[in-house]
């Protein structure tokens, strides 16, 4: 059911890397992350730059089922009618995969699980059996309007996940992806209002506890910026320490 998932990004690297107060090896620290926001805050965009710097591997449940949704079975259809609408995947499916994925992974970041309390605890309990808590949830809090915006000049390269933006990081090429020269396409479900109103909705209702959750665990860090460079640097300034306190 799940075959698609070990074709997901999971390119360890434990090089030596440079970050702007110091060198270090990635293999030895233990950022385990997740990474919490609204539709179109920015979590694939900011997972990529802390991949770059912190040797993270990035682990997007968004993308996989989008990857699951190509598979022309039963299974792949109905998480695509799913992803479609803008609600969220079952909590059973969801901790399948993620047990999966975060099999044999050492420095990670989650982008986009957990995304209700139920997933949380389940989470907590598998890392719990492995005695590798999380040590990082971040919340990137960005206003609803400049959401929006970012959605409608959203274009991806559907087999990789790269995110553009017509706008702020647009590609050499207009609708050409800068790596493979494949064209850009947008998401299925960014093209529809009332879809993204959903995945908005949802957001609030189910995610948004998970402020709560983490706070109370002391390892919530919220990064209010409405700029990628600006807010990049506090989550540099927030992981630098938090790899210090290690
Ligand atoms: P998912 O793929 O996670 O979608 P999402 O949460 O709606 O978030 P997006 O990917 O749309 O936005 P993003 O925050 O990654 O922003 P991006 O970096 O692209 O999930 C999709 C669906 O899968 C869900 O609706 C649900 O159905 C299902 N699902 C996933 N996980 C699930 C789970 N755990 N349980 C159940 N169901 C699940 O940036 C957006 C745009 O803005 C880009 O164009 C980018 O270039 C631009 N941009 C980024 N930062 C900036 C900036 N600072 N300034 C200007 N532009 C910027
Ligand atoms: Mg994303």
């Amino acid at each position: 059911m799940l075959k698609c998932i070990h074709k997901i990004a999971i390119c360890n690297s434990n090089k030596i890397t440079y970050t702007s107060s110091r060198y270090y090896s990635t293999q030895s620290s233990s950022l385990r992350m997740t990474i919490i926001g609204a539709p179109g805050s920015g979590k694939g965009t900011q997972s990529t730059k802390l991949k770059r710097d912190y040797g993270v591997v990035p682990i997007s449940t968004g993308q996989i089922l989008r990857e699951a949704a190509e598979e022309d079975t039963p299974f792949g259809k109905e998480i695509a009618k799913k992803l479609k609408t803008g609600d969220l995947i079952s909590n059973d499916i969801m901790a399948e995969i993620i047990q999966k994925v975060l099999n044999n992974q050492n420095n990670w970041l989650l982008d986009g699980y957990p995304r209700n309390p139920e997933q949380a605890e389940h989470l907590d309990k598998v890392l719990k059996e492995k005695d590798i808590p999380l040590t990082v949830a971040l919340y990137l809090d960005v206003p609803e309007n400049i959401l929006q915006e970012r959605i409608q000049d959203r274009w991806v390269h559907p087999k990789s996940g790269r995110v553009y933006n017509s706008v702020f990081s647009p590609p050499k090429v207009k609708g050409i992806d800068d790596v493979t020269g494949e064209p850009l396409v947008k998401r299925s479900d960014d093209n529809d209002e009332k879809v993204f109103q959903n995945r908005i909705k949802t957001f609030k209702e189910s995610t948004l506890p998970l402020l709560k959750y983490y706070e109370k665990q002391g390892i919530l860090y919220t990064i209010s910026s409405p700029t990628s460079d600006e807010g990049y640097i506090k989550i540099k300034k927030v992981l630098d320490q938090v790899v210090h306190k290690e």
